[in-house]
This record gives structure tokens, C-alpha cells and sequence, in this order.
């Protein structure tokens, strides 16, 4: 039995070895069918042996069965999104900023910015064992399932750490060009583009489908290594390569911004040479304590940058212009075009965002113009093709009432947009309602545009509030509603009164509170209360809360009307409070060091608890350690830390200490 262990083991490695070759190195060194016999002597020998077969065999990519749902996922440290630049000039502005706040000269590294999907993976002790999206940055979905069949990510390495690293999955091109052209042969509808078809595969349920996808992945991050202490993100990517990732080859040290400008101006032209689309570029400081120095906004690290690739642009018709009303009333003039392709996608409506752009460009219904999107997402006019008009186009001009509600529209003093002054215009309250049953605000489930619509039509609410006091048989009267979805929306309305105070304030909509600043929020006032009564210079206090933010809170509480609806939440059951007390970093500066198999934690939640209260988890004990955990089977840690003298908990003592803060 031990020589069959032994011979089944030295398959696997031997196969681990080629894939890496293969997958990653992109320099096989057997030929497919060699390959193919490796994996038919281990499957056998499995197949005889089915007590030898262990999770993370080389056979074992697709194991288990399809998931009914993915599970949530909560990440221990935020995937952040990138601030982006769309000109050389902003490049020389991020490094001007990043040199005063770091009082000296920076170094950078700069990558491709991989057109794909962010994906955290955690391995501990050397074993994979969780990969996720990326979500809403905070939480996200577990894809462990789907990741695990892509041959360029170890299911295990070389040595037993814990760590976590970021990357991108995506797909090649030519790869997805197969897979389009099979689908097609098969009646199946073609994905867009390589994104769509890698984040399609990502968010499957059963394995064996994403397995049949061609998704590859390259890392470009690490949060955490254990035992290591990088002092440069080019040291630690050369580490994770030498692990075994796939780290992109074409990443370079700049000790200038010149030559990441370069860099930029390099694969601006030679970005469509690659098999893989890249959307951009990504400059990052390269020494790490550095980084921790200059932190980080609400929503990006202030260490980082993307620059974006100037936008495709095409040649289309304005064939008509309509007026939409937002959430706040405005009334945006909409350019119907002509349908045309756009960096992967169809554009068939572009912003002209207020009548002062319109006048500025120009822009005429029956218009020849250059349509771009902006910032890589927003379609919009750039320019008339004034040469090509042929004297039918005709004049815009926004109207003086709302579309919608037919009250007076006005433009404030110092505002480009003309706003509707009607309070109960339906088309604001449609998008606030919108807003509030979003999944990321109240997340009510089956509160969608067209039972909004029909809720508006029957009068049945005047507010957000009003949605708690809806009754069942209002709804099942409503067409297309019935018994069964009647009540599944009752209950939703009803279990989202036990929302986190930071979704309520989300879904308020107050003008500048995002999801992020809703967080920090809720978490500073813990009671919607006290954040009613906060003043201005009060709110500034909060590191992330600059004063246009703060004078938005503060004006939105000081209106009657939307104290009403508060006092109607509060009335109907609504939470108005947060769920958890403001955690301080209490451990800010203190060296934790774990050892043996903890009860109620898995490697990764302790670690979560400790950074998250600011301490530092190590991976050897040492005269600087401040405590090591104990958990069942300690190793020699036990012994050094008494004879060091380092203060050791037991789980109770650590779960005491963490929930003391
Ligand atoms: S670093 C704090 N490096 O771009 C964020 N991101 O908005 C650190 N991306 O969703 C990200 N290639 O998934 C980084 N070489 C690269 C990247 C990269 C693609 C994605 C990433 C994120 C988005 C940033």
C-alpha cells in the first residue's frame, strides 16, 4: 500500500509540475498526449484505490456537485476599485500627490489592467480552500467550486501556508473564440466578449460547466503571506510567481513617472498584440509600508491608479432626443442613436447630460456625431459632424416643465441642471424607490421597476416609507400579481426591517452617501438619531467624511419631509439602529501568533479578528510576539513562547480579549 502512496503522490507531482508548465509558464515540456497518459495512470490508480484520493489530486479540479446558491462571503480586507485617469497629464497629478504626501521621490510598479473579474483566494496551510468575487467589495460569493477547475491555480503548494492573494479571471481570446464558435454549432447564444463569457462561466452553479470554460486567472495582489514581510510589491509578486501563480511577465519597476507614462504610451498601441484584453493600465507604489502610509478614500487606495486606454469611438445618428427625471428631479436630455458597437458592446443611447452640453456641442436631432464611452461605461456624444448635415436636423431645447408630472422645471443658480420642483413627482419617486429596494440598499426581493410602476399608478405609496404599510390583498389585486408573489414581496418588505442600519441609510438616497460612507455612518452614530442631530463640523470629524458630503446629511435631516418618513419607518418596525459596536483598533500595533486547530475559527476568521482590531498576526514566535493563540495540537510555538515568556490564550482567553474591544 505505502509503494502505491508513494507511486500515486510522485504522478501528482509529476503532473502538478506540467500543468504548471503548461498553464502557467505557457511552455509545456511533454506533448498533450503524454500528458493524457500521466492523467490516465493517476485516475486509475484512483479508481483502484478510492481511499488514496485526496481533495487536491490533480484529478479532483471538478469535485463535488452542482450548488443550489452561492454562499456569502464576507472578506476580511475590502476589495477596493482603482481611482482612474484618462490622460498623461493625470499620471504627473498622481505622482505630485503621492511625492508631497511621502515627502520623497516614488517608485513604481506598473501592470496591465486585466479586462476580467477580481477574485480573492485563500489557501491555508497550503491547501485552497476558499475563492470569492469580489461583490460589493465587502461581501461576496463564494466560487470556490468554479475556481478550483482552473489549471493555473494551484489546489495546493509547495509549502503549507496561509495566505491570500487577488487576481483577475478572464479569458483568452482566442479561447473564447472557440467557445463561441461551439456554442454556435450547438444553438446556444454567443457571450459579447471575453468578460462576459468569463464572468458568466465564474457564476455558474455546477462545476462541470465552468470546467468545460476556458477561464484562466493571473494574480496581481497578496494581502496577506504568512512568515513574510515584503518590502515591495515587485518582491511579492515574484514570490507568489515563484509559488507557482501566474503573475502577468509584463509588469516593470519604474523609479520614474516618466517611465510609466511610457509604459502607458507602449500599450496603448500594442495592447490588441495580446491573446487576453486589457482595459487599461495600473500603477501602483511599489514599497509597501509606503503604501500603508498614504491609505486610503472611501473607494480606492490612494497608493494606486488605473489608466484607462482612450475610448473607442464610432460614427452614428441622433435620431431622436428624450428627457428622463432622476432621483433628484433632474431632467437629463438622452440622445436615441442609431445602434453601434462600442468597445464590446451595443450603444443605442448616449448622455447629453444638460442643455448647457447640448448647446456646447452642438448637438441636433438628425445629427451625424462621434459617440464614446466615457470613463469606459456611460455612452456619450463627443462631437457633431457639422459638414455632414444636410439642414433637416432639428433644434433641442429641454423643457420648462417635467415631462413626467408636469410641474415647473427650474435651474438653480450655479447648477447646469434644470430640475422638477413637483414633491411628488412619480418619476423621482420611482427612482428613489428604485433606490431604496436596490440589493446593496434594503435589498427587497420582487420590488421591481414594473411593480413600482403599478404601485404609482394605484396610489398605493407617496414614499419609501409607505411600501411597510402595504397590505397583501393591495397587492394581489394588482395585475399580474397573484397570491403566491403577493405574499413572497410581503415577507421581503417585512424581513428587510431587520436590515443593518448602514442599508437604510444607503437606501435613503441622501445626495453623496454611498454604500461605503452609509458604513461609516452607521458605524460612528449608531443610531440614525444621533445622526440626525449632527452638525456639520461633527460629521467632519469622521476621517472620510469631507464637508460636501456633510452638508448633504445634514440638509437631507433638516427637511421636514424627510423626517416624516423616518417617523414613519420608525412607526412601521424599520431597524434605526446599528448592530454592532463600533470596533476599535484596540490591537493596533500587537503581534499575534497562532498554533494548533482552533474550535470555533478557522485560520482566516482568527487572523480577520485580530487585523481587524488592528493587530498583526506573525508566523514565528519570537521577543516580539505579544501573545500566541492555542488551539488543539500545538506545535513547538507552545514551548518557545513559554520560554520566551510571550502570554498565551487559550480560545476562550482570545474570543475574551477580541470581544472585550
Ligand atoms: S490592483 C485596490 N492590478 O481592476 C485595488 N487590479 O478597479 C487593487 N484589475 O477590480 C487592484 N488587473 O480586479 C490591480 N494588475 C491589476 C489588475 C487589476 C485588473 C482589476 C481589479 C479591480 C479593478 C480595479
Amino acid at each position: 500500500m505505502e509503494r502505491i502512496k508513494q507511486e500515486i503522490e510522485e504522478l501528482r507531482a509529476e503532473i502538478r509540475k506540467h500543468n504548471h508548465y503548461y498553464f502557467v509558464l505557457d511552455q509545456p515540456q511533454i506533448s498533450d498526449r503524454e500528458y493524457d497518459q500521466l492523467m490516465q495512470q493517476l485516475l486509475q490508480l484512483e479508481e483502484e484505490y478510492p481511499e488514496l484520493v485526496t481533495s487536491n489530486s490533480p484529478t479532483q479540479r471538478v469535485g463535488g456537485e452542482a450548488i443550489d446558491q452561492f454562499r456569502k462571503v464576507e472578506h476580511q480586507i475590502p476589495l477596493l476599485s482603482l481611482a482612474k485617469s484618462f490622460s498623461e497629464q493625470e499620471l504627473y497629478d498622481f505622482d505630485q500627490r503621492v511625492q508631497k504626501l511621502a515627502g520623497e521621490k516614488v517608485e513604481y510598479v506598473v501592470e496591465l489592467k486585466i479586462d476580467g473579474l477580481s477574485t480573492s483566494v485563500i489557501y491555508e496551510e497550503g491547501k485552497l480552500v476558499q475563492a470569492a468575487t469580489r461583490g460589493n467589495g465587502m461581501i461576496g460569493e463564494d466560487i470556490t467550486h468554479n475556481i478550483r477547475t482552473i489549471k493555473s491555480i494551484p489546489l495546493y503548494l509547495d509549502l503549507e501556508l496561509d495566505l491570500e492573494v487577488r487576481g483577475e479571471v478572464f479569458m483568452l481570446k482566442d479561447r473564447f473564440l472557440e467557445l463561441n464558435q461551439r456554442r454556435e454549432e450547438e444553438g446556444l447564444d454567443t457571450f459579447s466578449n471575453p468578460r462576459n463569457a468569463a464572468a458568466g462561466s465564474v457564476r455558474q452553479l455546477d462545476p462541470k460547466v465552468a470546467a468545460r470554460r476556458p477561464l484562466d486567472i493571473f494574480i496581481y495582489d497578496s494581502t496577506y503571506i504568512e512568515g513574510q514581510d515584503f518590502e515591495s510589491h515587485s518582491d511579492r509578486l515574484d514570490y507568489l510567481e515563484e509559488l507557482g501563480f501566474k503573475v502577468n511577465s509584463a509588469r516593470k519597476v519604474c523609479s520614474e513617472i516618466e517611465g510609466v507614462v511610457e509604459y502607458c504610451q507602449e500599450w496603448t498601441t500594442k495592447r490588441d498584440e495580446l491573446n487576453y484584453e486589457i482595459d487599461g493600465i495600473v500603477i501602483k507604489v511599489n514599497r509597501l509600508n509606503l503604501r500603508e502610509q498614504l491609505g486610503r478614500t472611501a473607494k480606492h487606495p490612494r497608493w494606486a491608479m488605473a489608466y484607462k486606454f482612450p475610448a473607442q469611438q464610432q460614427e452614428t445618428e441622433v435620431k431622436d432626443i428624450e428627457v428622463t427625471v432622476g432621483r433628484t428631479g433632474a431632467l437629463t436630455p438622452t440622445a436615441v442613436l442609431d445602434s453601434v458597437f462600442l468597445d464590446g458592446s451595443e450603444v443605442s443611447r448616449a448622455t447629453l447630460h444638460n442643455q448647457d452640453e447640448i448647446e456646447r456641442k452642438g448637438v441636433k436631432i438628425g445629427d451625424r456625431v462621434i459617440v464614446q464611452k466615457a470613463g469606459d461605461i456611460i455612452p456619450e456624444v463627443v462631437r457633431v459632424l457639422a459638414d455632414k448635415r444636410t439642414g433637416e436636423e432639428v433644434e433641442f431645447n429641454l423643457p420648462q416643465e417635467c415631462p413626467v408630472c408636469g410641474a415647473e422645471a427650474v435651474r438653480l443658480e450655479g447648477e447646469a441642471v434644470i430640475r422638477c420642483t413637483g414633491g411628488a413627482c412619480p418619476a423621482q419617486l420611482r427612482e428613489e424607490i428604485l433606490h431604496f429596494v436596490k440589493r446593496n440598499a434594503m435589498n427587497i426581493e420582487g420590488v421591481g421597476p414594473a411593480l413600482i410602476d403599478q404601485l404609482l399608478e394605484n396610489d398605493l405609496v407617496e414614499d419609501v416609507a409607505d411600501l411597510y404599510y402595504l397590505k397583501q390583498e393591495q397587492l394581489a389585486a394588482l395585475e399580474r400579481m397573484g397570491q403566491k408573489s403577493s405574499q413572497n414581496v410581503i415577507i421581503a418588505i417585512e424581513e428587510s426591517k431587520n436590515n443593518k442600519l448602514s442599508r437604510l441609510l444607503f437606501g435613503l438616497g441622501i445626495r453623496h452617501v454611498g454604500s461605503r460612507v452609509a458604513q461609516v455612518l452607521a458605524t460612528n452614530y449608531q443610531q440614525l438619531d444621533q445622526l440626525i442631530t449632527a452638525t456639520v463640523e461633527e460629521l467632519m470629524e469622521i476621517d472620510e467624511i469631507g464637508p460636501k458630503i456633510a452638508q448633504s446629511i445634514v440638509a437631507y435631516f433638516k427637511q421636514e419631509q424627510n423626517l416624516e418618513i423616518i417617523e414613519k419607518l420608525r412607526q412601521a418596525g424599520v431597524n434605526l439602529e446599528a448592530d454592532f459596536k463600533q470596533k476599535e483598533a484596540s490591537l493596533e500595533g500587537k503581534k499575534f501568533v497562532l498554533t494548533g486547530k482552533l474550535a470555533d475559527f478557522t485560520r482566516s476568521e482568527a487572523k480577520g479578528a485580530i487585523t481587524e482590531l488592528g493587530g498583526r498576526v506573525t508566523s514565528s514566535v519570537s521577543g516580539q510576539t505579544d501573545y500566541l493563540v492555542v488551539g488543539d495540537n500545538p506545535g513547538s510555538k507552545y514551548d518557545k513562547a513559554q520560554k520566551l515568556g510571550v502570554e498565551i490564550l487559550n480560545e476562550e482567553d482570545f474570543k475574551d480579549l477580541i470581544d472585550s474591544e
